[in-house]
C-alpha cells in the first residue's frame, strides 16, 4: 500500500528504495495506520454533526458487482479497508437487496480495534441497519437473532405490520423513517443520529447509494478501482433516477495497492 494523493514526498520524488515506514513506500499497511487515513473528520465542539460515507468498489468498465456479488472485484487490501471503515462507524446502512445477495452477518468485534472504539465512545461492532420497503428479510439468521448491538430496520410507516412484528420478534429494532412505504434518506440519517449514531457508513448497494446521492446527504464517497473489466450489463455504484445536477465531489485521498486504487472524496 502506498500513498499517491496528497504527494508525499516519496511519491513526488520517485526513484526506487522509497525510506522504510513511509506513506510512500510499498508495504502493507497496519490497522491503526488505516484507520488513522481514514479518520471521520472531528466533530462540531459540541458533540454535533452527522457524517456519512459511503464504501464501493467498482470496475474498471463501471460494475459493482460480478454474478451478483462484489466478492469478485474485490482485493485482500480492498477487504482490510471495508474492515477498517466498519470499525470506524457506529453503523453500517444497507439496502435489503445487498443484505440478502450478500449474505450478511453481524459485524464482529475485532481486538485490533478495541482500544479505538473504546476512546471514541462506541460499542464492541457497528450496528448494521438494513433499509427495507418490503421486510421480506429472513429475520431466523443471525443478522436480526444473535448480533453484538440490535440490528436495525429502517423502513416507512405504511410497512406490514406482520412483518414489523417479525423484526422485533428476532431482536431487531424497527425505526420508521418515511410517511410512505419507503424511507426519506434524510430522515434515516436524521433518526440514526437521534439514536446517537453519527459516525455513519453506507456499503450500499446501487439502489440505496443512487437515493442517498440524490438527496443530497453524502457526505464522502471511498471508492475502490479494481483494475478489473467485466463487460455485461452490471449494476453502477449507484443508480435510480439521474439527479438534476452532478453532485461535485472533491479528491481527498489515494492510496495503491496491487493496481487496486483506493480513493476517497468529500462532497463539496
Ligand atoms: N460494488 C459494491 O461496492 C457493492 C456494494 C453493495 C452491493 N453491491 C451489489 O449490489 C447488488 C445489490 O444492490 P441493489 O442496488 O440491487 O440493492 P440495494 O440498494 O442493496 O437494496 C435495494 C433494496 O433496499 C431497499 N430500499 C432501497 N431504498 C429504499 C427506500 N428509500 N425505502 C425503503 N427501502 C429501500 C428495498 O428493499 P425491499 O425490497 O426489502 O423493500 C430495495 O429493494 C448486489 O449484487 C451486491 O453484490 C455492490
Amino acid at each position: 500500500m502506498r500513498r499517491l494523493f496528497p504527494v508525499t514526498y516519496q511519491t513526488a520524488e520517485a526513484g526506487p528504495g522509497p525510506a522504510p515506514g513511509a506513506d510512500g513506500a510499498d508495504r502493507e499497511w497496519s490497522l491503526a495506520e488505516l484507520a488513522s487515513a481514514y479518520a471521520y473528520p472531528e466533530r462540531d465542539a459540541g458533540g454535533a454533526g452527522v457524517w456519512l460515507r459511503a464504501n464501493m468498489v467498482s470496475t474498471l468498465d463501471g460494475a459493482a458487482q460480478h454474478d451478483g456479488r462484489s466478492q469478485p472485484i474485490s482485493s485482500a487490501a480492498d477487504m482490510r479497508i471495508f474492515g477498517t471503515l466498519r470499525a470506524l462507524a457506529d453503523v453500517v446502512v444497507v439496502g435489503a437487496e445487498t443484505v440478502r445477495r450478500e449474505g450478511y452477518r453481524p459485524a464482529r468485534a475485532r481486538a485490533e480495534f478495541a482500544a479505538l472504539r473504546e476512546a471514541a465512545g462506541q460499542g464492541p461492532a457497528p450496528a448494521i441497519a438494513v433499509v427495507s420497503a418490503g421486510l421480506e428479510l429472513d429475520f431466523s439468521l443471525p443478522l436480526f437473532t444473535s448480533p453484538l448491538v440490535p440490528t436495525l430496520i429502517l423502513t416507512g410507516a405504511a410497512a406490514a405490520p406482520d412483518r414489523i412484528a417479525a423484526a422485533e420478534k428476532a431482536g431487531a429494532r424497527v425505526v420508521i423513517a418515511g410517511d410512505g412505504a419507503g424511507v426519506d434518506p434524510a430522515r434515516a440519517v436524521r433518526a440514526l443520529a437521534g439514536l446517537g449514531h453519527t459516525r455513519l457508513l453506507t456499503e450500499g448497494g446501487p439502489r440505496l447509494l443512487g437515493q442517498l446521492t440524490a438527496a443530497g446527504v453524502l457526505d464522502e464517497l471511498c471508492l475502490t478501482v479494481s483494475p478489473m473489466l467485466t463487460a455485461g450489463d452490471a449494476q453502477r455504484i449507484a443508480g435510480g433516477p439521474p439527479v438534476a445536477v452532478p453532485r461535485r465531489f472533491q479528491l481527498v485521498s489515494l492510496l495503491e495497492e496491487e493496481g487496486f486504487l483506493f480513493s476517497r472524496y468529500r462532497q463539496v
